[in-house]
Formats: C-alpha cells, structure tokens, sequence
C-alpha cells in the first residue's frame, strides 16, 4: 500500500472475474508489445500493422499510441523529463488494466526513460511484456521528419525534442530488436508476430 492510499484508507478489492478467465474466454494469452524509439522511427506504422496482423488471426488487441493519448488521458502532460515518465507510468497502468481484461496491448511510446520502460516490466512481473526497440538513428528519423518537427525543434520552436535537447536512453535487452530503416513495414511486423508465435503468445 503507498502512501497516499495509507492517508486516505483506500484499500483493494478482490475481483470476481479473474484475468485468466478473461483470457481463456478470448483463447488468447495476454500481453504487452512496448514498441520504444525517437520520433519518426516508425513506432505507429509497426503498432498499427502488427495490430492488423493480430486482428486477422481472430486476437483481441488494442493499441495505445502516443499521439492519440496525449490528446485525451494524457493532455495535462508537456515533454519535460517529469511529464514523460507521468506519461509512461499512466500509460503502462492502462495496458496492465487491458491485459488484466485478457487483451493483447500494442503501446507505441518514444518512452525515453529506461527505468520508466522497466517499471513497467517490473509491475507486470516480468511476463508478458514485450520490449520492441525501433533501433532507428536519429540522423535516419531527422531526414525523413514525416511530422516536421526535427526541423521546428533545431529552429528552436520546440523545446525538450527527443534527440534534439532532450535524452533517448535505448533499451539494453529488449526481447526485439528492429532495424527498419533498411527494411518495410511489414517485415517488421512479421518479427513481431514471429517473436509472439515462438513464445506461444498466439498459436494461429
Ligand atoms: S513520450 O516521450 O512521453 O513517450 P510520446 O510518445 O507520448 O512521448 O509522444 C511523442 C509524440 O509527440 C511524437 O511522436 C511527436 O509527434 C510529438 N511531440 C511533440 N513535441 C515533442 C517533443 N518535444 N519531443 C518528442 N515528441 C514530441
């Protein structure tokens, strides 16, 4: 129990229904796919084609992707180093409510922070989650500037830019690594979905 909850006596309550039941009603094994990397480095694409793999195999998913969060659970957060991890750490209570729902959850994040990645991890005891590394250069991601933002942010108009003036710390053992940069989309989903079969996450 922290703090705030021994201040305002809010204690647990034992749910019915259990994540195992919730799962083998879907005939699936839940988890979370944490795609992580700079801006431009392809997170989205990748999410939303293994998200559209997973959906054609019959799997229950959900994906969490960063632009579309920060407009709505996450519009309070600016990109100070304080924020993202605010932003991570409420992100990642999401997907472990959604896999506790029996889901499989794709998260797209740059998610700088390994220990904010690695909190997560921690809280879903090390199983199930699925650290996938967009291990794209950011010299790669700044040429192509899909948003144009690499260009705002060295004229200065955006401040904390991943790479620019603020950190990316790369994951030291994620379970897969991607280098897209010289290779499709869909090759890169098909590593995931690969990695998800081999680990007997999905067997269809
Ligand atoms: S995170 O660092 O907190 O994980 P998140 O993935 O939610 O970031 O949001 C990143 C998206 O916000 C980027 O894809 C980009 O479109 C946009 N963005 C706007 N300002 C910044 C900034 N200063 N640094 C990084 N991304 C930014």
């Amino acid at each position: 129990m922290d703090a705030n909850n021994r201040m305002h006596q809010i204690n647990g309550q034992t749910l019915s229904v259990s994540k195992q039941q919730r799962a083998q009603m879907k005939q699936q094994t839940p988890c979370v796919i944490w795609l992580t990397g700079f801006s431009g480095a392809g997170k989205s694409s990748v999410a939303n084609a293994v998200d559209r793999k997973l959906v054609a195999l019959g799997q229950h998913t959900y994906l969490l992707d960063g632009d579309n969060v920060r407009h709505g659970l996450c519009s309070d957060l600016n990109f100070s180093a304080d924020h993202r991890d605010e932003n991570i750490r409420r992100v990642g209570e999401v997907a472990q409510l959604m896999s506790d729902a029996g889901l499989i959850v794709i998260c797209a994040f740059i998610s700088p922070f390994r220990q904010a990645r690695d909190a997560i991890r921690a809280s879903l005891n090390n199983e199930g989650f699925i650290e996938v590394f967009l291990d794209v250069p950011i010299s790669e991601c700044e040429r192509r500037d899909s948003k144009g933002l690499y260009k705002k942010a060295r004229a200065g108009e955006l401040l904390d830019f991943t790479g620019i003036d603020s950190p990316y710390e790369a994951p030291t053992h994620p379970e897969i690594i991607i280098k897209n940069y010289n290779d499709s989309i869909e090759s890169a989903a098909k590593q995931v979905i690969a990695y998800l079969m081999a680990h007997g996450y999905i067997d269809r």
